[in-house]
């Protein structure tokens, strides 16, 4: 497996340094959507041809699950995951919280991770069994035991969708209580960064295998605790997911709600 990991680190450094070489560059074209607020990119897709490529000729009979498009069944039971970009709509404004992230899992079930963060030169790495790390050095999730003195992070994927469980409920209620919350718009890195020990906590509602397979594969290799944000363990495929350093795992799920939806404030 060490063999795969390095290949998945090379490969993520190689598309890391073509997302920051190109910062800046798109133009009005370059730009698409896909449903309500998703945007995609030239660069979103070079990337993923790019990373899909250099895996492709290394290990062939491997599967791959890339966000973009590209989908090829697994001869072997390996299958890379792949976010290409992760932080798009932070690309596109040129703010500097995006990622790589690319995981490989055996039979559904993440064996090795790896997230680069181009304008941080931070690569987060683990393999089942091994350890997780940051730029080669051991890392282990936060001691941090409490709400009151944590440091959170989430994210908001269907805002404009109405109908949806939005998330905000479940924001403003550890926003109240923590001593702080953010959103930083790449939730492959703020995965990682819990993993780091720099969040107590991480919690999304609607998002796909390649935003959280490497960063699953790194928090378990971190000490930290993942389920769905119902406590259960449909958190790589359903709709939602905590991560933790397990420490805050039940206090936060006491606080928050999958299903709820907030009204709009009156102006
Ligand atoms: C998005 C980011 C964002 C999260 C969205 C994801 P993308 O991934 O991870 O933080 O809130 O739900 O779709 O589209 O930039 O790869
Ligand atoms: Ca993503
Ligand atoms: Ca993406």
């Amino acid at each position: 497996m060490s063999e795969i990991l390095d290949h998945a680190r090379e490969v993520a450094l190689k598309a890391g340094q073509f997302l920051k070489e190109n910062l800046g560059s798109l133009t009005e074209s370059d730009i698409g959507y896909k449903g309500y607020i998703d945007l995609v990119t030239r660069i979103d897709r070079e990337s993923e041809e790019m990373i899909v490529r250099e895996i492709g000729s290394r290990f062939p009979e491997h599967g791959i699950l890339a966000e973009e498009s590209a989908r090829k069944e697994s001869e072997t039971g390996l299958t890379w995951v792949i976010d290409p970009l992760d932080g798009t709509t932070n690309y596109v404004h040129s703010f500097p919280l995006f990622c790589v992230s690319i995981a490989v899992c055996r039979s559904d079930e993440p064996v090795a991770g790896v997230i680069y963060a181009p304008c941080m030169d931070e690569l987060f790495s683990a393999e089942s069994g091994q350890g997780a790390h940051l730029n080669g050095k051991e890392i282990h999730v936060s001691g941090g035991d409490s709400i009151g003195d944590g440091f959170f992070c989430t994210g908001f994927a269907s805002l404009r969708n109405r109908e949806a469980p939005d998330n905000i409920g479940n924001f403003i209620r550890v926003l109240k209580r923590a001593q702080g919350v953010r959103r930083g718009g790449s939730a492959a890195l703020e995965l990682a960064y819990v993993a780091a020990g720099r969040f107590e906590a991480f919690w999304e509602l609607n998002l796909s295998p390649w935003d959280v397979a490497a960063g699953v594969a790194i928090i378990r290799e971190a000490g930290g605790k993942l389920t769905d944000m119902r406590g259960g363990s449909d958190y790589l495929r359903g709709s939602s997911i905590l991560a933790s350093n397990s420490k805050v795992h039940q206090d936060l799920l006491d606080l928050l709600d999958p299903e709820e939806r907030t009204e709009e404030p009156k102006r």
